[in-house]
């Protein structure tokens, strides 16, 4: 598998970190996460993307429109409910890392259940912020 363009999906409400609940989310903004990534992704030669939104539809459409080798995504409230953008991805058949800042599974019930979890390539959760990365380092390995 060759990896050269990576994109980065964030979903609702991931807008608001920084200020959105901070014991689970932690104090970064999202625009602090993107240029870590960004600076991580130049540093391993890689061409990365960052795209946010908090609609079901926009993350289908973005999703469909993709030419990436390689999906790193956090589908937050989408995760425990969105079939449509669990089939965009399905449809695409973009190998991708499943994200999440929090430990969903230390959490309320209905956030153990995933859409997405059984067609990622793997899943990371409850590493904070430092998830992104990660996830970025292991797609830059494939290449080796
Ligand atoms: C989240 C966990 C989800 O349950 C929640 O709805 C989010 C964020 C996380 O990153 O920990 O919005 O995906």
């Amino acid at each position: 598998m060759e990896i050269k363009n990576i994109t980065v999906i964030h979903g609702p409400n991931l807008n608001l970190l920084g200020q959105r609940e901070p014991d689970h989310y932690g104090t970064l903004t999202l625009d602090d996460i993107n240029s870590t990534l960004t600076k991580e992704a130049s540093i391993l030669n890689l061409t990365l993307e960052v795209y946010q939104s908090n609609g079901e539809s926009e993350i289908v459409d973005k999703i469909q429109s993709l030419k990436s080798d390689f999906i790193i995504i956090n589908p937050a409230a989408y995760t425990h409910s969105s079939v449509a953008i669990r089939d965009a991805l399905a449809a695409m058949g973009i190998p991708f890392i499943e994200v999440h800042i929090s430990n969903v599974f230390a959490r309320e019930d209905f956030r153990k259940q995933s859409f997405f979890s059984d067609i990622a390539v793997g899943v990371i959760s409850g590493l904070g912020t430092e998830g992104y990365c990660a996830a970025l380092n292991y797609a830059a390995k494939l290449n080796k």
